[in-house]
């Protein structure tokens, strides 16, 4: 009886006290801060054409303009025009052939408009994702007597700081001297109070200091405290520093600490660990004994390498093996969505792009392209790969963006590179690569690959590369292709099914290609060679 009161009275406590304390728990932690994410201002997109006028005062002055700097800055206006092409023997052999490409010629006459309209409402909604106040041009007007930090002041989400750098110089003597300071997302405070100097406005986003000795105020403005309000990571703080007339503004940068995702390598000292740092990937359809050789090879040379192979062959066959893991797909998911897979399941700090139709030899050596990796800060490095006829191809691209109109920009390929890497002499930088390379994983994996482009397609991930992938290329690691030219007669039934889906004559392929140019990228059209 008594111990079924007690139970009694612990099932009222749990009944009442748990959820009372759920609540309480909610309400302690609810807030009322209702913060617009999205609405953050967007720069004007064209080009200011103000830039080079005059103020009045110097309009009557008499200048010459250089056509040849002119030309050099960007207009917003770019065209696709191919190179004209000189008469020189092996010309195309050498440079390649130039061309030139309309996507918006490729895209549905009938659709045109509206796929247009749709494309222009993402690509507004992305510039305000991507907009940060402190890509905005802030002027420092003349002759203030205002010192603040130009740059480099940050804070974490909601986190309080000191404002390094404020200061008033000012020669003439005052009977009172005054200062404030705004913002918009924060607040400011004083750390200690100073004597003589007067506060108003402490943890408001509007302050104002005044003393009549100039010394005691600067002293105080060492001492100004900023509390980020708004929980708003990635943004920033526009602050407005005035005193009499002068203004200074700079920003104070909101966001957390990079978290860093770090790879353990292991501990062997003299030479890298191929095995603890790299993962090989490599994506297969149909071609099951072009994959055999390719993995004979690398056990060679590498025999506790992962090797990671995404499948979508229509009867996948089982490839077995130590350190060997094949992924399946649904039957044709495409070039594109095979490395994606691939790499997505890679654990090591660097993966190794390989064709399935490579063969390793003795100067595939991973440990090179490592080493380029290790020392520099580039992402991903191309070797060569030497073809049958015993050509070698870098494939060694610079590809440019130019700022176009309404119709989207310019994207201009070139055969070639930048520049040699110094300590690195077979190595250059470049845009794009052949598809042999080694590449940190995390920063592969911010790119991705596409998986709408199924079946030709290597540049596309370069392109959507631009600005994220710093990408090199060393001509001597160097990996076989097994052949690609094949005789019509000489195909096996595999070979013809194989190129059946990776050569398709239709041509929806290229379609989807330039559709997504048009759309995802935001291009007009494309020249190269
Ligand atoms: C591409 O073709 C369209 C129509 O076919 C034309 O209006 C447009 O000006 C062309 N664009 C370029 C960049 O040549
Ligand atoms: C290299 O790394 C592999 C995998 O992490 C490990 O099993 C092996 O013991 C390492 N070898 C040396 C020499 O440290």
């Amino acid at each position: 009886m008594l111990k079924m009161r007690a139970n009694r009275k612990l099932c009222f406590t749990v009944a009442v006290l748990v959820p009372m304390s759920f609540i309480c728990f909610h309400v302690w932690n609810k807030s009322d801060k209702v913060v617009a994410v999205w609405n953050r201002e967007a720069p004007e997109d064209v080009l200011d054409t103000n830039l080079l006028q005059p103020l009045e005062k110097y309009a009557g002055i008499s200048l010459k303009w250089k056509d040849e700097v002119l030309e050099l800055l960007p207009k917003n206006n770019c065209k696709c025009e191919a190179e004209k092409t000189l008469n020189i023997p092996f010309r195309q052999e050498l440079l390649g052939k130039p061309y030139s490409r309309n996507f918006t010629a490729a895209m549905e006459p009938s659709r045109i408009d509206e796929t247009h309209k749709r494309r222009e409402l993402e690509y507004k909604n992305f510039k305000m994702r991507s907009y940060n106040p402190t890509d905005r041009i802030i002027i420092a007007e003349a002759n203030s007597p205002l010192q603040y930090p130009v740059q480099g002041v940050e804070v974490r989400p909601l986190k309080t700081i000191i404002i390094p750098g404020l200061s008033l110089l000012v020669l003439e003597k005052k009977n009172n001297y005054e200062v404030s300071l705004s913002c918009t997302i924060g607040i400011f405070d004083v750390a200690a109070e100073v004597d003589s100097v007067t506060i108003i406005g402490a943890g408001e986003k509007q302050m104002t200091l005044s003393s009549s000795l100039l010394n005691n105020l600067n002293r105080q403005l060492q001492l100004i405290s900023y509390t980020n309000t708004v929980f708003h990571p990635n943004t920033a703080d526009t602050v407005q520093f005035q005193s009499a007339g002068h203004t200074g503004t700079f920003t104070i940068k909101v966001r957390h600490p990079v978290v860093p995702k770090l790879y353990d390598v292991g501990t062997s000292k003299s030479a890298y660990n191929i095995s603890a740092l790299v993962t090989i990937a490599t994506k297969t359809f149909l071609r099951y004994d072009k994959l055999q050789d390719l993995i004979d090879s690398i056990r060679k040379f590498y025999p506790t390498v992962t090797i990671i192979i995404a499948d979508d062959s229509e009867k996948p066959q089982k490839v077995e093996g130590p350190y060997i893991e094949q992924y399946l797909m649904p039957f044709g998911k495409g070039w594109f969505a095979g490395r994606n897979l691939a790499i997505s399941q890679v654990s090591t700090k660097y993966v190794l792009w390989v064709d399935d139709d490579f063969i390793f030899c003795p100067r595939t050596k991973i440990e090179k392209l490592v080493d380029v990796l290790e020392k520099t800060s580039l992402d991903l490095v191309g070797g060569a790969v030497r073809e049958i006829t015993g050509y070698y191809t870098t494939y060694r691209q610079k590809i440019s963006i130019i700022p176009g109109d309404k119709e989207g920009d310019c994207l201009k390929t070139h055969q070639g590179y930048h520049h040699v890497i110094e300590g690195f002499p077979n190595c250059v930088v470049a845009d794009g690569v052949v598809n042999f390379f080694l590449a940190r994983t995390d920063k592969i994996l911010k790119v991705g690959f596409d998986p709408r482009l199924s079946r030709v397609a290597h540049l596309e991930f370069f392109i959507d590369g631009l600005g994220t992938l710093h990408v090199g290329s060393c001509d001597d690691v160097i990996v076989d292709h097994a052949s690609k030219i094949h005789l019509p007669w000489s195909k096996t039934k595999t070979d013809k099914e194989y190129s059946k889906f990776r050569y398709p004559k239709s041509s929806s392929a290229s379609n989807t290609q330039q559709e997504l140019f048009y759309f995802k990228n935001r291009l007009k059209c494309m020249t190269g060679n």
